[in-house]
């Protein structure tokens, strides 16, 4: 698995330094407050489950499985909820997680739908923001890193469903793809 990375973005320990000041923001954003995580499946998994193991908060945990990329390297720009029944955020502070902000279709469509939903409030924490230009005019609350245009996988990350048990954010070689 290793042998098809081309270059790693952002290693293990960084991205481990970074969670820990990544957590300190959230806690303090939700201090007091009992919240509802909504972590997207399956690229949010890495990333969720290592933010919120630092987060000394009050909090219950939804995992909500959309899909946008539908395999290749490019977002279809259609987004699909796959859950039959969606959490119950009424009422509620919610810190929606993804692994990354891309065109932002996503997570505008998550958002909208937990609104739907009768969410109080919601918060948005990635592990990644592409530094592109959307038409969705859309930054996270809480954003890990900034990357480029560039495909990555790896920390959750997936392409044709491999790689995203990689503890590292890495680009492929052209040849894995
Ligand atoms: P949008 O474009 O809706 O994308 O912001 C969000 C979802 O698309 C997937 N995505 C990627 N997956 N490498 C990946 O493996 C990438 O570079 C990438 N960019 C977007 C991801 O599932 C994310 O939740």
């Amino acid at each position: 698995m290793h042998d098809d990375i081309e270059k790693v973005l952002i290693d293990e320990e960084v991205i481990q330094k970074r969670l820990d000041l990544l957590a300190e923001k959230v806690t303090e954003e939700f201090r007091g407050e009992s919240i509802v995580v909504v972590a997207l499946l399956k690229g949010a998994i890495l990333f969720m489950a290592d933010l919120l193991r630092r987060v000394p908060l009050a909090m219950e945990i939804e995992c909500l499985n959309v899909a946008s990329y539908h395999g290749g390297t490019e977002s279809s720009g259609e987004v699909s909820f796959l859950d039959r029944k969606l959490p119950d955020v009424s009422g509620k502070s919610v810190l929606l997680l993804d692994d990354i902000l891309d065109t932002g279709r996503t997570l505008d469509a998550v958002m909208r739908k937990l609104k739907d939903q009768g969410a109080e409030e919601i918060k948005t924490c990635v592990l990644l923001t592409k530094d592109i230009e959307r038409d969705i005019t859309l930054e996270a609350d809480f954003s890990g890193f900034t990357i480029g245009d560039e495909f990555v996988v790896g920390y959750g990350l997936d392409y044709q469903g491999k790689y995203r048990n990689l503890p590292y954010v890495g680009i492929l070689k052209n040849s894995a793809i």
